[in-house]
């Protein structure tokens, strides 16, 4: 599907957004902390956190963790800032994943979650990370994805202008096929919440 949002639209949409983002989000938060755990178990060696929002995440890596952690919005990288600034050992920057400053073969492990919903262009996103990322390096995303069943999948499509345009994200995005057509052919699968919720996993084969 054409993306017909820029990236300084959403970027200024997660700035608004910043604000009320995790108050928001907080009843989701009862049922959604238990994959971020379960997320962070597969980081190791150095680790790039994709799109870490107000930090979410940080709270589940351990002490020892070797993590930069980029997003795009001001406000929302300065919220986490605000919280995590003192845990060791991770460094916040303010970049575009789809063109990133950082070197090829860069990391061991590349993490996001619920973030390749809003990437504006989600495949130069998806290569730039098959770049950064060493050979043999995993790249594990949670995300919610658009339904395969045809009505609910509809559905979701008619209602898809009226989110992104609110919030800056997307419910229908199809996440497997934006992997695939980003070079990536070694992955699993996992189906979190009926096949709405996912966890990719992914080995970067190179
Ligand atoms: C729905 S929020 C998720 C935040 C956090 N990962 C979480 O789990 O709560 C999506 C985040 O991705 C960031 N984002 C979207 N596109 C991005 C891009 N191209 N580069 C970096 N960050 C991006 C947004 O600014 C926002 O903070």
């Amino acid at each position: 599907m054409k993306e017909i949002y820029s990236i300084e639209v959403i970027r200024h949409r997660y700035n608004r957004y910043s604000k009320f983002y995790d108050v928001f989000e907080a009843p989701m938060e009862m049922f959604l902390g238990k994959w971020r755990r379960e997320l962070i178990k597969y980081s190791s060696g150095k680790v790039l956190e994709v799109g870490v929002g107000t930090g979410k995440n940080i709270e589940y890596y351990p002490n020892d963790i070797d993590l930069t952690a980029i997003d795009f919005s001001e406000g929302m990288l300065s919220k986490a800032i605000k919280k995590y600034k003192r845990k060791p050992n991770v460094k916040f920057i303010q970049m575009d994943i789809q063109a990133t400053d950082f070197e090829t073969d860069t990391f061991d492990t590349v993490i996001a979650s619920y973030v390749f919903c809003s990437v504006p262009d989600p495949v130069t996103g998806l290569k730039e990370i098959k770049r950064i990322c060493k050979n043999d390096g995993k790249i594990i995303l949670l995300e919610h994805v658009r339904s395969d069943n045809k009505l609910i999948g509809l559905s979701m499509d008619l209602l898809n202008p009226l989110i992104v345009g609110l919030f800056g994200f997307n419910i229908n995005r199809d996440t497997e096929n934006n992997i695939v057509n980003s070079g990536f052919d070694s992955y699993q699968v996992r189906y979190l919440w009926y096949d709405f919720l996912r966890m990719f996993i992914i080995n970067n084969k190179k």
